[in-house]
């Protein structure tokens, strides 16, 4: 590895997307730190600015463009005060239009794909060479992860860690299969070792991640044999896990909730639509009493567990019948939180080309009356946490002096009256009124 310089250069990195890309961003910021990259805040006057993008909806991959249009001038004023802004495109969008991002945003030196990361500080030596385009986005056999050096930055209460990567199960309308690359899972040995070192810097939550972080296995462990053996590191005092598909949920996850208690009682498992004539176009290869099923069996694990999920409105074919269904799934999951989205053509997937695609005016009816049911739901979840305590691990200040903001077991956000020696803590709070997005409440002596 190159000799640690002095900080000397700026770094400002943009992320958009999911939980994967942030974390994608901290690791590339470890890997260019040694270059004598420190990260900013701001784009202006940096030397490398780096875009890492996503490309799962329409709006988002847009997204870049606007994002690069706003660094023109701030390009064309580090030249004319005789320096050079180097702009990177890294993730989704970089991997799915690769060199058309040049045609369309020609400020872009860097084109980088999200399995060619540990190969950036190459990429910006030759870019400081050159003028063309830089372009790597590879799906290389050796994995990003074994290049990535570890981490040092102190990662917060709550830190992210990703453990399996990529997905094989082609979901009619995702572009993740083709972004992300086939799965793929770290040895156990790696993710520990990360895990041990993330706690030794002072986290006190980890949040396991994939895009299928539930089909986790490699090497005889799946995600529940996983979970049990960082439950034992010392000082870990909780564990999460996203995103999860139905179809991975096995016994031995199942039982994980039932048995660790430092594995949180909030589970998000996306089942995008509650019509089995829908998920079948989707390929997502379970029928809603499947999901029904599962939920059944995971409450019965862990009575308290509350859930999150995804789902699309206006899936190409998707009757007012079809979507009464996903209503009714809703009605008898009951979720604590979600998110839920208008389905959006993506070029290339086979959902694109199917006929009878919802006009726009249904989807967004639909969605407007999908979302209404989930907050409704999210609302009354939280109204029952009043009068309640809650276990309230606490993260950072809150918005008044004096004031903390933490998480309950089941991912609200939690303000209290505390001192700031608690972030880091887990305290009980007893909850006494209900904010717009979060609770608040009192700690416990
Ligand atoms: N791996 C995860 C989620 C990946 S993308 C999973 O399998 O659930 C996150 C969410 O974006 C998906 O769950 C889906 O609800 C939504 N999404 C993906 N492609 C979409 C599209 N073309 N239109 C609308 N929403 C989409
Ligand atoms: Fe996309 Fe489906 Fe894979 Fe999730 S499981 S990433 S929705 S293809
Ligand atoms: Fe977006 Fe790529 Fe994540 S498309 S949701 S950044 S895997």
């Amino acid at each position: 590895m190159t000799e640690p310089r002095p900080a000397s250069r700026k770094l400002h990195i943009k992320t958009s997307g999911c939980q994967m890309n942030v974390y994608d961003s901290g690791r590339i910021a470890d890997l260019l730190a040694p270059l004598g990259f420190a990260v900013s805040d701001t784009a202006a006057d940096a030397d490398l600015v780096i875009l890492n993008t996503c490309h799962v909806r329409e709006k988002a991959a847009e997204k870049l463009y606007s994002d690069v249009g706003r660094l023109r001038p701030l390009k064309a004023a580090k030249r004319d005060g005789g320096g050079r802004m180097l702009v990177a495109v890294a993730g989704c969008v970089a991997q799915a239009e690769g060199a058309e991002i040049r045609a369309r945003a020609p400020e872009v030196d860097i084109v980088l794909g999200p399995q060619t990361y540990h190969r950036l500080p190459e990429m910006v030596a030759q870019a400081a060479r050159q003028k063309g385009l830089v372009l790597d986005t590879d799906f290389p056999a050796e994995a990003k992860f074994d290049f990535l050096p570890p981490t040092d930055t102190a990662p917060g209460v709550s830190a992210f860690l990703s453990i399996q990567e990529g997905c094989d199960k082609f979901c009619t309308f995702c572009v993740v299969p083709y972004t992300r690359g086939a799965e793929y899972s770290r040895p156990p040995a790696s993710i520990i070792s990360e895990a041990r070192r993330l706690v030794q810097l002072g986290a006190r939550e980890l949040t396991l991640l994939g895009q299928n972080v539930n089909a986790y296995r490699c090497d005889g462990w799946g995600l529940g044999r996983l979970i049990g053996a960082l439950a034992t590191i010392p000082s870990l005092a909780r564990i999460r896990y996203t995103t999860s598909h139905p179809r991975e949920v096995d016994d031995e996850l199942i039982a994980a909730h039932r048995d660790i208690d430092t594995l949180m009682p909030f589970l998000h498992l996306p089942v995008q639509s509650g019509s089995d004539r829908v998920l079948e176009a989707m390929n997502r290869r379970h029928t809603a009493d499947d999901y029904r099923r599962i939920v059944d069996r995971l409450r019965r694990a862990r009575p308290d567990l509350a859930l999150s999920s995804d789902f699309i409105a206006g899936f190409p074919g998707e009757s007012d019948a079809d979507f009464e269904a996903t209503m009714k799934l809703v009605r008898d999951v009951t979720f604590a939180q979600a998110f839920s989205f208008k389905y959006s053509v993506r070029p290339g997937t086979p959902a694109a080309a199917m006929a009878r695609q919802v006009p726009d005016t249904v989807k967004a009816a639909r969605l407007a009356v999908l979302q209404e049911l989930l907050s409704a739901q999210q609302r009354a979840f939280n109204r029952a946490s009043i009068g309640r305590e809650l276990a309230v691990l606490f993260e950072k200040s809150g918005r008044h002096a004096g004031q903390l903001v933490g998480r309950s077991p089941y991912l609200q956000a939690v303000h209290a009256d505390a001192p700031d020696a608690m972030i880091g803590a887990v305290a009980t709070v007893r909850v006494t009124a209900l904010g717009a997005n979060s609770l608040a409440g009192e700690v416990v002596p």
